[in-house]
């Protein structure tokens, strides 16, 4: 109950921090080319289950992520505020136009859409992650800025990696931060993104041949 109310607390900073209501959350981005520009991305994210070597952790899924958010993680890392070297120097070689061609390709024309489907039974521990993410990770109908990321699918260790990074303060999201270190300890950390890992969306591996 205590954590409930410290989540919540959290979620009203998350607001005054500058979480907005906005009715423009479609990038402008040449697809076609994105597809082009994304071909040095495939060496790791075109791979299933590709790992990154130390830590170990399976690369993020990119396919159906939603174009608001990747130009936002790609921004992230070109200004160091996602401690990754690798995707620092990727992101660096970007320009803006890039960025938004490459997340219209990722994205593909139809978002995923919020759904209610549940797998399972929601573990306390995700109530206050699904205000913003979705009881089951495929987001909210409000159009929230920054877009929060479509969770369900993603990999399970990929999630814990992020959430641990959002705990040390190496990934510097204030929204995120506060939500992580909401979660009381790290068997919490694993319980919810096991639960987000094992819900069901269109999200993939962006194979060049992946629809
Ligand atoms: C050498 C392997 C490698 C290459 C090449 C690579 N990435 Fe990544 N990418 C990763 C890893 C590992 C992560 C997760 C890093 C972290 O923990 O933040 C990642 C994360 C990302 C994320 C964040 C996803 C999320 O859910 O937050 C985006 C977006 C991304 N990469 C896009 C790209 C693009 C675009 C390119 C090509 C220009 C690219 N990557 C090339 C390994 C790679
Ligand atoms: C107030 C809205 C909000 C709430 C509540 C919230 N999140 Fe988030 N979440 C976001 C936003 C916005 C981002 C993107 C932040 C960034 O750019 O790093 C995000 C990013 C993430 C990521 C990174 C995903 C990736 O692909 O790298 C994970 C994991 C995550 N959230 C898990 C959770 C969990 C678990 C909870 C509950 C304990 C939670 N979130 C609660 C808004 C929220």
């Amino acid at each position: 109950m205590q954590q409930g109310s410290y989540g919540r607390t959290w979620l009203l900073a998350g607001v005054l921090m500058g979480l907005s209501f906005s009715l423009c959350a479609h990038a402008t981005g040449n697809a076609a080319l994105g597809k082009k520009k994304f071909y040095t991305c495939y060496g790791c994210h075109g791979i299933p289950n590709y790992r990154n070597a130390y830590p170990a952790y399976r690369v993020p899924k990119l396919r159906h992520q939603h174009a608001a958010y990747i130009i936002a993680a790609l921004h992230e890392y070109k200004a160091g505020e996602r401690p990754h070297p690798t995707m620092h120097a990727q992101a660096s070689s970007l320009s803006d136009q890039d960025m938004e061609d490459i997340a219209a390709y990722l994205q593909g024309p139809e978002p995923i859409a919020p759904s209610t489907q549940l797998t399972g039974k929601m573990p306390p521990q995700a109530q206050t992650c699904a205000a913003c993410h979705g009881a089951n990770g495929t987001g909210i109908a409000a159009p929230l800025v920054p877009k929060p990321p479509i969770l369900a699918g993603q990999h399970e260790d990929y999630l814990i990696q992020a959430l641990d990074q959002y705990r040390s303060g190496r990934r510097k999201n204030p929204i995120m931060m506060g939500m992580a270190r909401s979660l009381s300890s790290e068997a919490d950390v694993r319980i919810v993104a096991h639960w987000f890992a094992s819900q069901h969306s269109a999200l993939a591996t962006a194979t060049p041949d992946s629809k």
